[in-house]
């Protein structure tokens, strides 16, 4: 376990990554599947990932992020968007994955279906809309940790205009909405931060046993 903790301590938010050093198409691979197997609630996954490599995208994308070094300098930028609204075919379309991965009659699932139509539909557009992107950060957390596994660094970043992002990425026309943003790569031996040690509130004060 203390291994664990070694790699959580090793990760940092990554302020200046090393250009010529890029992380394997093999090892993003392994990343995205990370991502696509992170556990959401019902298991709706109400997000879509954006794999940004274009250069020109980045540099334009940088200005729309307070110009941070991260958006152009790392491996990849992962972009997690989520729904900002939805509608009944969320749950439908999730019925039916169901349905084809475990063989299993669509009448059986009828309960689970209401039950999931009866908590959501109801919810105001502003609420989807929370909800939806807190589902994109789960997925940010577990692609952190597995990264730091990895020995890949790491920013995430909410230091970008939404708004912007959705225009450039044309994220609207398509439902989702720029929920935040992920540099992956390999840190700069020059990146100061990196020997900075953590600050994090003490255990008694963020953890209470019952
Ligand atoms: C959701 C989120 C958004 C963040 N946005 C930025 C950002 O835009 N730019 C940046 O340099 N760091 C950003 N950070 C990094 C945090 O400042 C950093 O994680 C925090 O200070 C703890 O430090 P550590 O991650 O290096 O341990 C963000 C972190 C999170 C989790």
């Amino acid at each position: 376990m203390k291994n664990v903790l070694d790699k959580l301590n090793w990760r940092y938010a990554t302020k200046k990554f090393d250009p010529s050093k890029k992380v394997s198409k093999e090892d993003l691979g392994t990343l995205l599947e990370a991502a696509r197997m992170t556990a959401s609630s019902y298991g709706l996954q109400p997000y879509h990932f954006f794999v940004v490599e274009d250069d020109k995208v980045r540099a334009t994308l940088r200005k729309a992020s307070w110009d941070q070094p991260q958006i152009t300098d790392s491996s990849y930028l992962l972009v997690l968007a989520n729904k900002p609204t939805f509608d009944e075919s969320l749950v439908d379309n999730f019925i039916d994955n169901i349905v084809d991965v475990r063989g299993i009659a669509k009448e059986d699932l009828a309960g689970y279906e209401q039950m999931m139509k009866g908590a959501l539909m109801g919810l105001t557009d502003a609420q989807k809309a929370s909800w939806t992107s807190s589902q994109a950060y789960i997925a940010l957390g577990n692609l952190l940790t597995i990264a730091a596994e990895m020995g890949i660094d790491t920013c995430p970043m909410e230091g970008f205009d939404k708004a912007q992002y959705n225009e450039i990425l044309g994220l609207t026309e398509k439902n989702l909405n720029a929920a935040v943003v992920l540099a992956i790569g390999y840190r700069s031996e020059e990146d100061e931060t990196q020997h900075y040690p953590k600050v994090r509130y003490s255990k008694e004060n963020l953890i209470t046993h019952i």
